[in-house]
């Protein structure tokens, strides 16, 4: 699903943000990216999305290898790609419904699939009596589940979170976790970058660690 060849990425001159780092992440997998702050997780989800373009090395996602997509065809490319960040930047003038529906709706969907989806994912997230709310109605938690709802909906292969219970205290964090369980029971394969240790011994998934932008351990 995803595979890293000798990746290397600098953004300033000498200063390594990962170094060599090759590793594969199979279809249906869950697994976690950890290591300290500054450890290269966030680059290389951004690798993974193709946010970012290596300084070295090749991408490959979905079998594709991302250096050879034109960037006309990227949008479909990134549509069975959901993605959870830590800011997850609600609009805070549509309601839940249209939040999550924005992209569906540019894609054309009729409003009866739209409603249809929204509201199993919203259930998914235990969020479908939020439909009609405004995300200040909301609290972070609550929120933070609109934000994975928003991923979910377009139905992804791939899921790719960075911090994503970074702002959640601890029940509410397992709580997100066992939501990316049931997502990955259902075949989607999930990557979730976290420094927070305790959240990666509370669930018995695959662990990728990074340290100064290489791979000291890639958990298989
Ligand atoms: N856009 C950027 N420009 C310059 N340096 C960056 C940029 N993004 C990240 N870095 C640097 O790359 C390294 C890895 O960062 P990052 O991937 O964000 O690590 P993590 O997510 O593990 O905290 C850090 O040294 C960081 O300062
Ligand atoms: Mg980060």
């Amino acid at each position: 699903m995803i595979r890293f060849y000798h990746v290397s990425k600098i953004y300033k001159e000498r200063n390594y943000a990962l170094q060599d780092v090759t590793v594969t992440i199979h279809p249906r997998e869950f697994c976690f990216i950890t290591g300290p702050s500054g450890a290269g997780k966030s680059t290389f989800l951004k690798l993974a999305l193709g946010e970012e373009i290596p300084t070295s090395g090749q991408v490959l996602v979905t079998g594709r290898n991302l250096q050879s997509i034109k960037s006309s065809e990227f949008p479909y490319f990134r549509r069975k790609i959901g993605t959870v960040f830590q800011d997850f930047r609600l609009i805070t003038t549509r309601t839940i419904y249209e939040n999550i529906t924005i992209l569906l709706k540019l894609q054309g969907y009729s409003n009866n699939e739209m409603r249809k989806r929204a509201f199993d994912t919203l259930r998914l997230v235990g969020l479908q009596s939020k439909m009609e709310s405004f995300p200040e109605e909301l609290s972070g938690g609550e929120q933070q589940r609109v934000a994975i709802a928003r991923a979910l909906i377009s139905k992804p292969n791939l899921l790719l979170a960075d911090e994503p219970t970074g702002n959640l205290d601890p029940e509410l964090a397992h709580e997100i976790m066992r939501i990316f369980q049931e997502v990955n029971a259902s075949g989607t394969t999930v990557v979730v970058a976290t420094h927070d240790k305790s959240l990666i011994a509370a669930f018995g998934a695959r662990v990728i660690v990074l340290q100064k932008g290489k791979l000291v351990d890639a958990g298989e």
